[in-house]
């Protein structure tokens, strides 16, 4: 068992080995913040849980396989993972940060962060000729989201790794939206990737958590450190849950991917929304480079259960909310229930209105994350919403 078997394979088994004292098949969760050492410094490889804990190590394990890396580090929320990779920066430092992450990376970049002395900078990634551009002497990271939050945007992982490599800059990917088993960034030549493990590795809509995975034992240990340091860990309890999501990570993926899919090309036919953002359809944009990109682990195109929709005008949106029966209006996506929220007045609050309009993320969008039912019920309860 081990890094050659397949992703399916890797979710159900690493991580997930038998208790070596009882024989459990389902690890044990260690409610413990503390362990016996035996003698002084003396331990059985750990000794207080903010450091390490059982149940954690057998998630980072897995994480770590998931996304074919060597190092897999949890995090009690995905803001706590993208703060800490971002505290490897020091004063001084130049970030290029993707023009269109989620709100709360923007909001701890530009409102935190920039007042420790880090100089982010917000580029279209989208083009690599603006993020060529943009590096300076000091820039030391590339931070991207591919595809974005919630337009859907792209940015190419190999070609901007390439520019990374040239200019020894590191390169961090947030994976969230495609999840491990729809897009591998290491693989593309990411030095680190980061997830919003509360989405699709959660997986139930139950629980906060982030992750990085990296190859690069140097940085590794410096996250680690930070983690450690910091101590914005997961519970045992959330790493199990975790744990427990991830085996079934390709069922639910799959067909939250498909589902997202008929819905997006349905749509699109019918007329009845203003336009539909979303990767796997042939209007996109950046189709072409979903195609090549967003692989499943057998290398099939797959286009995440993320779409985008605008509905023409903020009553014809209100409207549309008001009479949904089957999606929920909350921020979140990723669980096997569907939702829909106004990333304009939710997800994307802190970021300033001019920048908002300047990038297309207009008051009437709304973004729709695709669970599991069955993709009539959703497509109905769509269609009789928009009043058609
Ligand atoms: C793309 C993306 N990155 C990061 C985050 C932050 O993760 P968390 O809410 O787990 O802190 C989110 C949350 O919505 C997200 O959508």
């Amino acid at each position: 068992m081990g890094a050659k078997d397949r992703f399916q394979t890797r979710a159900i088994h690493i991580g997930n080995e038998p208790d070596k004292e009882t024989g459990a098949v389902a690890p044990p969760i260690h409610l413990t913040s503390t362990f016996q050492q035996e003698a002084v410094g003396e331990d059985k490889g750990f000794d207080y849980a903010r450091g390490g804990n059982p149940t954690r190590k057998r998630l980072e394990d897995n994480l770590a396989a998931l996304e074919s890396g060597d190092h897999g580090l949890a995090f009690a929320s995905g803001m706590a993972a993208t703060t800490t990779l971002f505290q490897t920066l020091s004063a001084g430092d130049h970030a290029i940060i993707g023009h269109n992450v989620y709100g709360g990376t923007y909001r701890m970049s530009v409102k935190v962060l920039s007042n420790h002395g880090i100089d982010f900078e917000f580029v279209d990634t989208r083009s690599i000729e603006l993020v060529r551009s943009a590096i300076r002497p000091n820039t030391k990271m590339i931070f991207v989201e591919t595809p974005t939050n919630p337009l859907l945007e792209l940015c190419d992982i190999e070609r901007t790794s390439e520019i990374c490599k040239d200019h020894d800059i590191l390169l961090a990917v947030d994976n969230t939206f495609m999840s491990p088993y729809g897009q591998n960034p290491l693989s593309l030549g990411a030095d680190v990737v980061m997830h919003s493990a509360t989405k699709f590795i959660g997986g139930h809509s139950d629980l906060l958590a982030g992750a990085l995975v990296t190859s690069d034992p140097a940085l590794a240990e410096k996250l680690y450190f930070i983690q450690k340091s910091g101590g914005a860990v997961p519970s045992p309890f959330d790493c199990w849950l975790m744990l427990r999501s991830t085996k079934t990570m390709e069922l639910r993926v799959q067909r939250q991917s498909d589902n997202a899919m008929e819905i997006a090309k349905r749509l699109e036919r019918s007329d009845i929304v203003e336009s539909v953002i979303y990767p796997g359809l042939k209007s996109h944009d950046q189709h072409d480079l979903a195609l090549r990109q967003q692989t499943d682990p057998d290398g099939r195109p797959i286009f995440g259960s993320m779409l985008s929709l605008r509905c023409g005008t903020i009553e014809r949106r209100d409207e549309f909310l008001s009479r949904l029966r089957l999606f929920t209006l909350a921020e979140s996506l990723g669980g096997v229930e569907s939702l829909i929220c106004v990333p304009y007045e939710m997800t994307h609050v802190a970021v300033p209105d001019e920048t908002k309009e300047s990038m297309g993320l207009t008051k009437d969008l709304v973004r729709l994350s695709i669970g599991i039912e069955h993709v009539e019920d959703l497509y109905e309860d769509i269609v009789s919403a928009l009043g058609e």
